[in-house]
């Protein structure tokens, strides 16, 4: 199974990508996750990143484009992937699709969670993240069981630095802006499937199955 996920900022993209890859076995690519990565071990790429995600703006097309094409190119993507926050714009979506096709490959679906504006901000400001292995909770949706420790590894959880209300709202003009456009791209090549987000987590993940599952 090939997958891109597409959403706005805190739509669940990347709660629903834990989900389905541990379902369907395949890798959960999340270029925000890999900058994140590159940030907190100070890599060149993540010293150039830093700057951009944390006024709310894109990294670069071609820095992001080479991530994705050198990530998809590693033997475990061979099965299947899920793309989670790429591609965010049209002209990454069409280096990826000339990527796939040189290489004899295509996307099953590009599958949009869908969450009205309203619903964002509360789920984004209430977001912990733990700095250690990545698990996402919320304070109130989906609270750790021991307030402000990591259920999978007690790590102290700590808020990401682009959650704040302002770059949130910077965050979902980009979105509109840039990446929205995405869904008449795909739709425009029969791939696009969508769901209502606004549900609870497990609430969505059966709606995605059930989708993933026609596809
Ligand atoms: P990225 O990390 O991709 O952030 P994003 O797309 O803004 O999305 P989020 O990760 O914030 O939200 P999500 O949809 O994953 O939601 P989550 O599941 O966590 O990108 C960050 C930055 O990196 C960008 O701004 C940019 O600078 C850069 N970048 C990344 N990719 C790039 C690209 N391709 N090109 C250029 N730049 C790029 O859920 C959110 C919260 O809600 C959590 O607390 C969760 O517990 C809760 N929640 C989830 N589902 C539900 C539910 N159903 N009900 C209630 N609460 C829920
Ligand atoms: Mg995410
Ligand atoms: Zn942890």
């Amino acid at each position: 199974m090939k997958i891109i996920l597409l959403g706005p900022p805190g739509a669940g993209k990347g709660t629903q990508a834990k989900l389905i890859s541990d379902e369907y076995s395949i890798p959960h690519i999340s270029t925000g996750d890999i900058f994140r990565k590159n940030i907190s071990e100070k890599t060149p790429l993540g010293i150039e990143a830093k700057g951009y995600m944390d006024n709310g703006q894109l990294v670069p097309d071609d820095v992001t484009i080479r991530i994705v094409e050198d990530r998809l190119s590693m033997d475990d993507c061979k099965i299947g992937f899920l793309l989670d926050g790429f591609p965010r714009t049209t002209k990454q979506a069409e280096a990826l699709d000339s990527f796939l096709n040189s290489n004899g490959q295509k996307i099953d679906t590009a599958l949009l969670i869908d969450v009205p504006r309203e619903f964002i901000l509360e789920r984004m400001t209430g977001r912990r993240v733990c700095p250690t292995c990545g698990a996402s909770y919320h304070i109130k949706f989906n609270p750790s069981k021991n307030e402000g420790k990591c259920d999978a590894c007690g790590s102290s959880l700590i808020q990401r630095k682009d959650d704040t209300e302002e770059t949130v709202k910077e965050r979902l003009d980009v979105y509109d802006n840039q990446t929205q456009p995405l869904i008449q791209y795909f739709d425009n090549q029969n791939k696009l499937s969508r769901v209502d987000g606004t549900g609870d987590i497990k609430e969505v993940f059966q709606d995605i199955s059930n989708v993933l599952g026609a596809v």
